[in-house]
């Protein structure tokens, strides 16, 4: 069992890190929280609006700030966006102050969930195989890192993880008690 003040999902686009998140917060009785949508809604603007008009160094500057302010709170399910461990001292504070679980999912599953998004900038290539396949490259190591659970959604559905996973965490995971200004986990 592995006390941790927080949950949080982190994994590639596609990895259902929302649809799931939401379903976990709901079993656990928990506040959810997306770290993209509380970004839209202090930025006034979408995620695409942000990387277009300001450039992705500036999307990830406001994703440090709202995670570093989600990671503040105590019992709540995080989704974090695919990126959100690129850098190293937001890696660290999401172990810090979460049971950081990585969804997988493999690129053929990742293309067909994603066939028909078109609200992810970094998707907007001809080629976007290569497009996951590089960032994966990069990513993975990264998730691996911090990860205290990896789950493979595989062609599960979002339900069917969500129990899956939620029936796994009941032995792994368990909120912390509160800690003085958000410290950090044992
Ligand atoms: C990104 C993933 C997106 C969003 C932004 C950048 C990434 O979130 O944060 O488009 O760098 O992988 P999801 O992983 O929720 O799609």
């Amino acid at each position: 069992m592995n006390p941790a003040p927080n949950l949080v999902l982190v994994g590639p686009m596609g990895s259902g890190k929302s649809s799931i998140g939401r379903r976990l917060a709901e079993r656990f009785g928990l506040a959810f929280f997306d770290a993209d949508r509380e970004i839209e809604a202090q930025a006034g603007a979408s995620v695409a609006t942000i990387f277009e008009c300001a450039g992705e160094a500036d999307f990830r500057a406001r994703e440090q700030v709202v995670l570093a302010g989600l990671l503040a709170n105590e019992g709540v399910v995080i989704a974090t966006g695919g990126g959100a461990v690129l850098d190293p001292r937001l890696r660290q504070r999401l172990h810090e102050r979460g049971f950081v679980v990585h969804l997988h999912v493999d690129i053929p599953q990742q293309l067909a969930r994603l066939a028909r998004d078109r609200s992810r900038p970094l998707l907007a290539s001809d080629d976007r195989e290569a497009v996951l396949r590089r960032l994966a490259e990069v990513r993975e190591p990264l998730y691996a890192e911090i990860a205290d659970l990896r789950f493979d959604t595989a062609a599960m559905g979002a339900a069917e993880t969500a129990a899956k996973l939620g029936h796994l965490l009941d032995a792994r995971w368990r909120v912390a008690a509160p800690t003085a200004a958000g410290g950090t986990r044992p």
